[in-house]
């Protein structure tokens, strides 16, 4: 099984650039199950190698790996069935997103100098030890809104806009119009 340390990225990019792993904390299994698969589904589309999920969650680990045979890409959910050991473990630098911490634009000029980088995103309660465990406290405004909405800021201020290709292994991809929907290889859904 693939670990926090391996992976490869979605999509190239220049060698600056930190590998992008994200902890979400606090999911809550049967209840917010469409917000953490928009998390991951945000942390893969923006060019982060994986997202670690504490309490674990098979099923959802399983449906994000479905989208990722689709639409290509190297992207997986791992589990974090103890997120303390995994932010202590984490052979790099650990941002926890959260709108009481320092202004991200402040604090992007040195992460991205970081060669890995375990951006943390709390639920509806945030462990208070989280705060004090993590290198940065970072907040995108300093006003409360979603932990989808943080991360894709993040991600998009931290490794820039993603390509429109297609990523590597891709059954179908999508053909930009200015209108209606085309995909080759597969069904447009929704
Ligand atoms: C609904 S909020 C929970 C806020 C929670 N009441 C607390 O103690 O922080 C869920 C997550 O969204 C993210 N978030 C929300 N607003 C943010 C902001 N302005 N900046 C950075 N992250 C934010 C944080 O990761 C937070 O843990």
């Amino acid at each position: 099984m693939a670990t926090a340390s391996s992976g490869s990225r979605q999509r190239p990019r220049s060698k600056a650039l930190p590998d992008v792993t994200v902890l979400r904390v606090g999911h809550r299994a049967g209840r917010d199950p469409r917000l953490t698969t928009h998390l991951a589904l945000t942390a893969r589309a923006l060019g982060a190698t994986r997202m670690l999920l504490h309490p674990p969650d098979p099923d959802l680990a399983k449906r994000v790996e479905a989208v990722v045979r689709r639409w290509g890409g190297r992207f997986e959910v791992l589990p974090a069935a103890e997120w303390r050991t995994t932010v202590r473990a984490f052979d790099g630098t650990v941002v926890h997103l959260t709108m009481y911490g320092l202004a991200i634009q402040r604090l992007l000029p040195r992460l991205r100098r970081a060669r890995k980088v375990l951006l943390v995103v709390g639920g509806a309660k945030v462990p208070p030890d989280l705060y004090r465990l993590a290198h940065y406290n970072v907040a995108v405004g300093h006003q409360p809104h979603s932990e989808v909405a943080a991360l894709a800021v993040a991600l998009d201020r931290l490794l820039g806009t993603p390509r429109s290709a297609p990523l590597e292994g891709a059954q179908q991809r999508i053909v930009p119009r200015a209108r209606g929907k085309r995909v080759v290889g597969g069904r447009a859904r929704a």
